[in-house]
């Protein structure tokens, strides 16, 4: 059954010329389907190149905003209308603006989880994998990292010729991951290696042998000769390497790493909105695109 609809998308992909972007905490049997899976840094840089008609993304609401202001004369549509991350609208734009007004020596700098409207007044966007090489390559000493503490915190450490100011925001996953999660995981998986994302708070990462975005994450595996691995990210990535590592083993570093938003859009849900039954066209002024474009297009540029 999940087949024949997989196969019903394939086609109505070719007749609507669509180009299909997924995150790869996203279903299994979508990224089965997708012409493009990875992590938001992957998935900006794909966007922008994408030759056909219409893009449909599976993920969240920022993650397909984003593709529309990198490639705004596309229709781009997102497959669930209702998966967003919180994180994107914990701050507004108007703080943002007085911080500025009060402290003009300041580069803000967001992660791309955030809403349009935030990218507008944003100097420079980074993802996880992109951060801290964007924040090194800037001209700027000082920054106001928003949203994400523990992200902003990993950069600052790893970045201690600049000055930060971080806000209180984060992932509500990754953020709620503790120490003892992390020392819990490794006392039951004694031989395996701790990868953790650096959405989780410093005291998580500590216990790490490495940290990095999600394709930093996979990477790592691509590249290890070990045979355990203990994964500190959104559960599907561990269940994505044993697929591709049947050999290997991979553990949850805890069974709560799961992102309701990301698990939000279904098979059918793609199906219905190839079809025009369903899905969130994603609609942004001309102005807004032109504003929110240039951190993107900045990041690019810096993590090069
Ligand atoms: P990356 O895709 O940059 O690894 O970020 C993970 C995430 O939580 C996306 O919302
Ligand atoms: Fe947002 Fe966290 Fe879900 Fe990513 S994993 S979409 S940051 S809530």
């Amino acid at each position: 059954m999940v087949k024949d609809i997989q196969e019903k998308i394939l086609q109505l992909k070719k007749e609507k010329d669509c180009f299909i972007l997924a995150h790869s905490y996203v279903a299994k049997e979508i990224t089965e389907i997708a012409d493009s899976v990875g992590d938001s840094f992957q998935l900006s840089v794909a966007a922008k190149n994408i030759p056909n008609k219409m893009i449909l993304f599976c993920g969240v609401h920022f993650m397909a905003e984003t593709a529309k202001i990198l490639s705004p004369d596309k229709k781009v549509v997102l497959a669930s209308p209702y998966a967003g991350c919180p994180m994107a609208e914990q701050f507004l734009p108007e703080k943002v603006i007085s911080f500025k007004e009060e402290h003009p020596d300041y580069a803000v700098v967001s992660y791309v989880n955030t809403t349009a409207a935030l990218k507008c007044v944003t100097d420079v966007c980074v993802t996880s994998a992109s951060a801290l090489k964007v924040v090194k390559n800037m001209p700027e000493e000082n920054i106001l990292f928003i949203p994400d503490i523990n992200l902003g915190s990993y950069v600052k450490e790893n970045c201690p010729e600049k000055n930060f100011v971080l806000w209180n925001g984060g992932c509500p996953i990754h953020g709620a991951m503790t120490e003892k999660d992390a020392i819990m995981a490794k006392s039951r998986h004694p031989g395996a290696k701790l990868l953790v994302h650096p959405e989780c708070p410093p005291e998580v990462c500590k216990q790490a042998a490495y940290i990095g975005s999600t394709s930093g994450i996979m990477n790592y595996v691509d590249n290890s000769d070990d045979k355990e691995f203990i994964i500190g990210t959104e559960i599907s990535i561990a269940e994505l390497l044993s697929y591709k590592y049947p050999e290997k083993n991979f553990y949850p570093m805890s069974k709560h790493l799961i992102c309701a938003d990301m698990k939000e859009t279904t098979l059918m849900d793609v199906y219905k909105a190839l079809s025009g039954t369903g899905g969130l066209e994603i609609k942004m002024s001309e102005e807004t695109t032109k504003k929110a474009s240039r951190c993107i297009e900045k990041m690019i540029e810096l993590s090069k």
